[in-house]
């Protein structure tokens, strides 16, 4: 431990499913856990934020054969693929030490050696799985967990299924974790705890199915194969691997376990709060400290998925907003622990009033007169006045406790309120005391000095509590500042900043929105976008009638359809084209129409071209169709009109 570090914190987001893009109700959890690493770095503790993704798994196997892809790749191209999950925190300016990936070969080779420990002791044994399993979800449930028949998580049909499984022994635990939680400030925010141990744990806990031998995409149990071990061992145990569990990459263990925190998003908490040390007791580890489990963000009262288009993408929302007003949005506007709904009007109206309005008036306002007043130094020879500044000196002195208070709770909402309280009695101390009007006489100067330090002093304060929040503007005002000190000490005191400091002027730090504007450009970004029309086919050089007189076009019905064996491509016909003879022709539309479709239809046919062989086989004509762009329609007609009729 370093000398002059106030102790170790170890903080964790869950590591995220790579089978689609993340959206902006991802990046709550990752931005929360960032304010408080940084939060808790600014404070002098040695941390550790461990952040990744959980890549095994059907969803992500299935995905991977739809895309034609391996699930390696497939898993690849969405986290370190352009646009994936790394460019997404790097875009969101998420300071995590350590990246974590499932399919690390230190973390796989861990994994192994964990399962068969909790085999040797007995908490892992071998059985047949009978239950109702989420695909979605990854988890079997019994009959008495479904709500309305459905998956308990969320919502979506289960199917019954039957499998040779591995089992942890959950029901051994239930006692203690039930102990845990309930004795224990283990799990926050506190209403948590009565779902799990009503919903859970109080109906019987079962035990739980740790392995699959439906899909091989999950980490192999070297002693069984066949048998693969995926999310709840396989992900849970991410927060000690990535530490050195089990595995010689790092030898942080000591150091940093257990974790000070596991954030989590709701739907999670049971995993977290009950399988989870359970695993921990099995093996005889000691516990994380806490886990906490924020509410979601849905969109318009709706729950967020990417498939909402641009709106909640956040590489849109950072490129029109900054990266500092959208972290800021996420942590100011909802309570962590309670669900929230997002919407675009809240998001450009928190940042118009909070940060234009608010915090960027106060400091450019401040900033310019100090410029204009004084140049580059303030001439401080008055004190400050007890009347007039005791009040913002006591509330900028008194505001580091406050949010420090609100910090340790993870009530990030509140710790912004009390900064913004500030700031807003900040203006308010501008418009009393009218520097504007001290400036006119050489008499005003001395107090005028006096109050622009105060409030440069409360700016400095206000700026570097907000840098877990907001890094980059902190950062901008700390500059303006003229370098002022923002560390933690410097920031529980007033009076710290130099008389000398030479303040530097700069644009708005947050322009204002006009929100009719913005509104409506985002509505349009939120339509799907029109569908493309495919281009006009070439047009062909002009012919004589002759040439076309020449073309036999005749009314054929279809008596047979077949595909055509080993070809993708072909269906094969046989037609009644008014002679007597059945004619037949391959065609190249499999991909467009199953043979059964096709069998009594009438269709025109080009009568008069050369035989050719195809596959083997020869193809006496043409069936005539229309295609534009990847689409394709045979000609059809009327089945009135009888075989062997001749198109003029
Ligand atoms: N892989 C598991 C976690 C295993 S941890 C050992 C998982 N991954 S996830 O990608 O589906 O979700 C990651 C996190 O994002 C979860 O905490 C989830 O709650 C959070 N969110 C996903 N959509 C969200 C919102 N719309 N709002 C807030 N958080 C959301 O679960």
């Amino acid at each position: 431990m370093c000398e002059t570090c106030r102790g170790k914190y170890y903080i964790t987001t869950p590591i995220y499913y790579p089978s689609a893009k993340l959206h902006i109700g991802h990046s709550y959890c990752t931005v929360a856990t960032d304010a408080m690493a940084r939060y808790k770095r600014l404070q002098g503790y040695d941390v550790l934020f461990l952040t990744g993704t959980d890549e095994h798994g059907q969803k992500i196997e299935d995905k991977a054969r739809e895309a034609g892809v391996t699930p390696q790749q497939y898993v690849d191209n969405i986290v370190i693929g352009e646009g994936g999950v790394l460019d997404l925190w790097k875009l969101m300016n998420i300071s995590y030490d350590r990246f974590i990936r499932t399919t690390d070969d230190y973390h796989v080779a861990a994994i192994q050696k964990i399962f068969k420990k909790m085999y040797d002791n007995g908490d892992i044994y071998k059985g047949t799985y009978k239950g109702k399993y989420c695909k979605p979800c990854e988890s079997f449930w019994t009959e008495s967990q479904l709500v309305d028949g459905k998956c308990p998580d969320c919502g979506r049909e289960v199917q019954d299924a039957e499998e040779e499984a591995y089992f942890f022994r959950l029901s051994k635990y239930a006692g203690r974790v039930r102990d845990l939680l309930v004795n224990t400030d283990y799990l926050e925010p506190r209403s948590r705890v009565n779902e799990m141990v009503n919903n859970f744990i109080d109906p019987g806990l079962e035990d739980l199915c740790v392995s699959r031998t439906s899909f091989t995409w999950g980490v192999p149990v070297d002693f069984d194969p066949g048998h693969v071990v995926y999310v709840w061992i396989d992900a849970l145990f991410n927060y000690m691997t990535a530490l050195g569990f089990e595995n010689d990459k790092y030898h942080d263990l000591d150091k940093f376990w257990p974790a000070d925190v596991h954030f989590v998003g709701k739907e999670i908490v049971r995993f977290h709060s009950i399988i989870w040390p359970a695993m921990l007791m099995s093996l005889n580890l000691p516990l994380p400290k806490k886990v906490y489990g924020h509410g979601w963000l849905n969109f318009n009262g709706e729950k967020m998925s990417k498939s909402r288009g641009n709106v909640v993408d956040p590489y849109v929302l950072a490129q029109r907003f900054g990266v500092d007003a959208l972290r800021f949005f996420l942590l100011r506007t909802f309570p962590f622990g309670s669900d929230g709904n997002f919407t675009n009007e809240l998001l450009i109206s928190t940042i118009n009033t909070d940060l234009a309005n608010d915090l960027g008036n106060l400091v450019s306002r401040t900033v310019a007169m100090a410029q204009k007043y004084f140049g580059e130094k303030l001439p401080l020879t008055q004190t400050a006045d007890p009347e007039k500044d005791a009040e913002l000196i006591a509330m900028a002195s008194a505001l580091r406790g406050k949010y420090e208070t609100q910090m340790e709770a993870f009530a990030f909402q509140n710790a912004l309120s009390e900064i913004f309280k500030v700031i807003s009695r900040a203006n308010k101390y501008i418009d009393e005391n009218t520097p504007w009007v001290l400036a006119k006489t050489e008499e005003g100067k001395p107090r005028l000095a006096r109050v622009l330090y105060n409030l440069l002093e409360t700016i400095r304060i206000c700026g570097g509590l907000l840098s877990p929040f907001m890094p980059d503007t902190a950062a901008q005002i700390a500059r303006r500042l003229g370098g002022a000190a923002m560390d933690w000490d410097s920031l529980g005191r007033f009076g710290v900043l130099s008389a000398d400091a030479a303040t530097v002027a700069g644009a708005p730090l947050f322009p204002r929105i006009d929100v009719e504007k913005e509104l409506s450009a985002l509505e349009e970004l939120s339509k799907p976008a029109a569908p493309q029309e495919d281009p006009l086919p070439e047009k062909l050089p002009e012919i004589a009638f002759d040439d076309f007189a020449r073309v036999e076009m005749t009314v054929v019905k279809v008596l047979t359809c077949e595909k055509v064996k080993k070809s993708e491509k072909l269906l094969k016909f046989t037609l009644n084209d008014g002679t007597k003879e059945p004619r037949t022709i391959l065609s190249g539309i499999a991909k467009y129409y199953e043979p059964e479709q096709l069998v009594g239809k009438t269709l025109v046919a080009v009568t008069n071209l050369a035989p050719r062989k195809m596959m083997g086989q020869l193809s006496c004509g043409m069936l005539l169709s229309a295609e534009r762009g990847d689409k394709l329609h045979l000609v059809m007609l009327d089945d009135g009109v009888p075989a062997g009729s001749r198109l003029v």
